[in-house]
């Protein structure tokens, strides 16, 4: 092949540092796939806005079909969120044949079921690798590195955007709405961050992190959600004094063949390694039978570490359509959902 030619859908926080990393590592991408990578066409809801990456404005259009229609597009990048329009999208670029890596967790704990079966069904590869906890590199850990273990929990800091406040407010006492502000301006908070605050975008994640390491359907209604709206500056303050650090934690169990997932705040003992973990950094905890513990500590939000995850699906797919093969989407569940009852 002399090149492969990419679609993005967005350019925004994610869409500008993929642009960035694919230019500006194009010499690793020509090594690991044998040709250079270009971004053809991106899909935007205003082309005239000022951009954060250099892009021609022949690359930007407002019409979709002109990008998962286009022949010479092998991939689609998804990276302009939304759910419900953007998996008509997404089924579309996959009945086109078309490859997707994309980083939406809404869509993936919603509909990625049936997006994973479309994909496998069209002989299409499906990576979602920066729908959870941004930089780290945690689903192919679950589905390649512990392959052959049983997980059986998982627990962490899944949302940049909630750490990142409850740091600076215990740090600093700056005020929430302040905070909250200073994640939006710099790219960490969802597009409307009341998913980020009320715990939903945890939960969402960790649906996704208890499919995969439990290897079981998952639904977003399974997920037991609180969010951080009701924590004070006192209960900070308070805790602080008594030696615990205030954390948005997500815990995905099992015991036996149920599993319950739940996000909450909880209050760590400051020795506790997930009490370190600030900023709008995550870290994930999973323990598996054989393994034991192992722990995953990395950025969870911003621009080129989530890019990162995203690029290096990109790879991942360019490396197994040069193989022709397909990868992990492929991977249909081992058990049948039986969730915890309260009392047990
Ligand atoms: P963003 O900054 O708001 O960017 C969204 C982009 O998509 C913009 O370029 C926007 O166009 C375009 N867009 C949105 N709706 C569109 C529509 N209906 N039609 C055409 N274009 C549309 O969002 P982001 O922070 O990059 O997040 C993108 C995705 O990545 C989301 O699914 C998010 O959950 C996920 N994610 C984000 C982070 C992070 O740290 N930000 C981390 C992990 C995953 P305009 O530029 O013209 O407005
Ligand atoms: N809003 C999300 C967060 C982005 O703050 O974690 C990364 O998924």
């Amino acid at each position: 092949l002399e090149s492969i030619s990419v679609g993005l859908l967005g350019l925004g926080t994610v869409g500008s540092g993929v642009v960035k990393i694919i230019e500006d590592h194009q010499d690793k991408l020509i090594h690991l796939i044998g040709c250079p990578v270009k971004v053809k066409k991106i899909l935007v809801q205003n082309t005239n806005k000022k951009r954060d990456v250099h892009v021609e404005p022949s690359q930007l259009t407002t019409n979709v079909h002109e990008v998962i229609e286009d022949p010479d597009i092998d991939v689609i990048i998804e990276v302009m969120g939304g759910i419900e329009q953007t998996r008509e999208y997404l089924l579309e670029a996959l009945n086109r044949k078309k490859h997707v890596v994309t980083a939406n967790k809404d869509l993936m704990a919603v509909y990625g079921t049936e997006l994973l079966k479309k994909a496998t069904d069209n002989g299409c590869d499906l990576f979602y690798e920066a729908s959870v906890a941004g930089g780290i590199p945690i689903l192919r850990t679950l589905v390649d590195g512990l392959a052959s273990d049983r997980i059986t929990k998982m627990m962490g800091i899944v949302n940049g955007t909630t750490n990142f406040i409850l740091t600076k407010m215990s740090k600093y006492g700056t005020p929430y709405e302040e905070v909250l502000k200073e994640a939006q301006r710099l790219g960490y908070a969802e597009a409307d961050p009341t998913s980020d605050v009320e715990g939903l975008d945890a939960a969402r994640k960790m649906a996704i992190l208890a499919r995969l390491g439990f290897s079981m359907e998952v639904d977003l209604e399974d997920v037991e959600v609180k969010g951080i709206t009701d924590i004070t500056q006192e209960d900070i303050d308070y805790s602080k004094r008594l030696g615990y650090t205030m954390k948005l934690i997500g815990i995905a169990h099992r015991s036996g063949d149920k599993i319950e997932v739940s996000v909450q705040p909880a209050l760590l003992p400051d020795h506790h390694p997930l009490a370190s973990v600030q900023d709008e950094y995550n870290a994930v905890y999973v323990y598996g039978e054989a393994v034991g513990e192992t722990m995953f500590y990395g950025p969870g939000a911003g621009s080129l570490p989530t890019a990162t995850a995203v690029v290096s699906d990109l790879v991942g797919v360019l490396k197994n359509m040069r193989l022709g093969v397909n990868g992990r989407s492929a991977v249909a569940p081992q058990y049948q959902k039986q969730l915890k009852a309260p009392e047990e």
